[in-house]
């Protein structure tokens, strides 16, 4: 197997990767989510960039962006970035102080693809 070869790792069944849903595995030290949309397949980095909640952990898919469940977070999946940021728990000072904890910053993201049966991520890209 050439070097090439080796940066792709399998994280999931491409079966089991339905339309607007979210996978995620340990990779090494590393937690990727990978995600199917109208779009394409991709890769993120899995732990939100608010409060590292696991993105893969009740995470969705809607209107095209990746949605934390715990404070409502999105992601632009292609390319990582913020769509919106902690705008959950909508109880006005509480939700505000939790949106203020980390400043908005984009999710890493990584290449993505489809063989033989398997959605593999490129861990060096
Ligand atoms: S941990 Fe994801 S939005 Fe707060």
């Amino acid at each position: 197997m050439s070097e090439e070869e080796r940066r792709w790792k399998k994280v999931c069944k491409s079966t089991k990767l339905k339309m607007n849903k979210v996978k995620g595995k340990t990779i090494g030290t590393k937690m990727v989510a990978v995600m199917r949309t109208e779009e394409g397949v991709f890769g993120t980095n899995a732990l939100c960039r608010h409060m590292a909640w696991p993105l893969h952990w009740g995470g969705k898919i809607k209107d095209g962006c990746l949605r934390c469940p715990l404070h409502q977070s999105s992601y632009h999946p292609e390319d990582g970035s913020v769509n919106e940021w902690s705008p959950a728990p909508y109880f006005p000072l509480y939700g505000k102080m939790l949106g203020k904890l980390r400043k908005p910053s984009s999710l890493k993201t990584y290449d993505v693809r489809e063989k033989d049966g398997y959605v593999e991520i490129d861990m060096k890209s």
